[in-house]
């Protein structure tokens, strides 16, 4: 089968990386792909905004399966567009929601009142609207703080906010209703209950009847050891989570993932491919903060490894309504990843600095992320330029050779966290929050 990937983040290249190992995959072709995916596949350029490019590529490369790793274009609606042409609805699957199914992504306002119409477990909340920052700032008497503010929207990873400090939680409101901040994701404002306690990341792949728990992963959201600084994208993942016991893994499939795939199931939501539920840990029982509806980066990068089932199977079993017939086998091993980002990640930052030792590299895979080919030479392309997974006996050996790994390769400006699965380590049986403000170590 010929499939198209659509995507060119470290989370891709892991995609192509897998799937290439498939027999049941004939060419894989990648858009926009990056120097990584070229070894798994070949790179198309393609416009994903015109429709009628997409249906030239797929008809003239025999595509069956568009696998779409990032939200964007599956909130835009790619998925409904493919599905709504009389010349390919029948021949191509996509692994991936509609657009109704992203807004479980797109917008937090529709994923909480979906939570709560399923009865899963979540934060109490409040919407405003722009209209609305008077009722909102009043709300606040209400509220204990830490306040947690969030923008309905998507607003890459800077659209939440905790703060104790009642003054700064008014000024939020006002720059996000007010117009000041996010733009049109802050056309309506959420105002959360605190919860405390440690977050791990629990992922799904379903066809929308049947569904499969994949390995559970914890990632690192801040710039600097010790989770300071600023948010990114993610600077490196660890699977499994020690503190996700198997006990802990029943509560989530049966209190969140089941109420979720037959609620979609049930409001007519056709759901797809993969769902990431973001969780918090309190008191052994679990808390869904939200939804994710593909996988994480650079969660994938350790999720995909220790997927030793054939994924383009489980693609199979989603194209043909048959996932429940299919089986997910894990590696019992941990594996961490560690990225490597540009000086100045998560703000501005050079490119083109030539990347060197990767064939030192043993013992470790390395997805590239924000690389580009310059002259026959591999250089600097993005903010996360690479990323080395590496697998362990425990999580303390993964480290080890992940770290050992980290060290061989080099450019200029190299920047990377120095504690990735540390927090793992001290206390395996309770810890793992991290980020963003949110007390820890409720156990
Ligand atoms: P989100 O963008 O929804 O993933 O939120 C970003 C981060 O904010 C999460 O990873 C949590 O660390 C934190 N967070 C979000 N909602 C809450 C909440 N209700 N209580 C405590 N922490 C939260
Ligand atoms: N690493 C978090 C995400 O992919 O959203």
């Amino acid at each position: 089968m010929n499939v198209l990937l659509i995507g060119g983040g470290g989370r891709e290249h892991a995609l192509a990386w897998k799937l290439a190992q498939s027999s049941m995959l004939d060419e894989l072709y990648v858009t926009p792909g990056n120097p990584g995916t070229m070894r798994h596949g070949r790179n198309v350029p393609l416009d994903l905004d015109d429709p009628r490019a997409l249906r030239q590529l797929i008809i003239d490369k025999r595509i069956r399966m568009v696998v779409v790793g990032p939200e964007a274009p599956l909130a835009g609606g790619l998925h409904d567009r493919i599905a709504a042409d009389p010349q390919l609805k029948d021949l191509v699957t996509v692994i991936g929601p509609v657009a109704a199914g992203a807004r479980l992504e797109g917008s937090k306002e529709f994923a909480k009142e979906f939570m709560i119409r399923h009865n899963i477990p979540t934060a109490a909340f409040r919407a405003f609207g722009r209209d609305q920052l008077p009722e909102a700032i009043a709300q606040l008497d209400h509220m204990e703080s830490p306040y947690v503010i969030k923008a309905d929207g998507l607003a890459q990873g800077k659209g939440v906010v905790i703060t104790s400090d009642r003054q700064e939680a008014e000024r939020v409101l006002k720059d996000m209703l007010g117009g000041n901040a996010l733009g049109h994701a802050a056309d309506r404002v959420l105002l959360e209950q605190h919860l405390s306690g440690t977050e791990v990341s629990a992922f799904l792949i379903t066809d929308g009847q049947a569904f499969k728990m994949l390995p559970s992963a914890k990632d690192y959201k801040r710039i600097g050891d010790g989770d300071t600084g600023p948010n990114t994208g993610g600077m490196g993942a660890v699977s499994p989570v020690p503190f996700a016991t198997k006990e802990f893994m029943a509560k989530v499939h049966d209190r969140i993932a089941l109420p979720t795939i037959r609620g979609l199931h049930s409001e007519g939501i056709p759901y797809q491919g993969f769902l990431f539920l973001g969780l918090i840990n309190v008191d052994g029982d679990p808390f869904l903060i939200e939804y994710n509806v593909r996988l994480g980066d650079p969660e994938a990068q350790v999720i995909l490894p220790r997927l030793r089932s054939d994924l383009m199977d489980l693609f199979e079993g989603i194209a043909t309504g048959t996932l429940s017939e299919r089986h997910v086998d894990v590696d019992g091993r941990a594996c961490v990843s560690v990225v490597l980002a540009s000086e100045g990640y998560p703000g501005k930052y050079a490119t083109g600095k030539p990347i060197v030792g990767l064939d030192l590299v043993q013992g470790a895979h390395v997805f590239q992320a924000g690389t580009a080919e310059e002259g026959g030479r591999l250089v600097t392309h993005g903010g996360r330029v690479l990323c080395v997974t590496a697998f362990g006996k425990d999580i303390e050996h993964a480290i080890l050779n992940a770290y050992t790994n980290t060290a061989l390769i080099d450019f200029e400006g190299k920047t990377h966290r120095s504690d990735i699965g540390h927090d793992l380590l001290r206390d395996p049986a309770s810890k793992g929050g991290g980020g963003s403000g949110v007390k820890l170590g409720v156990k």
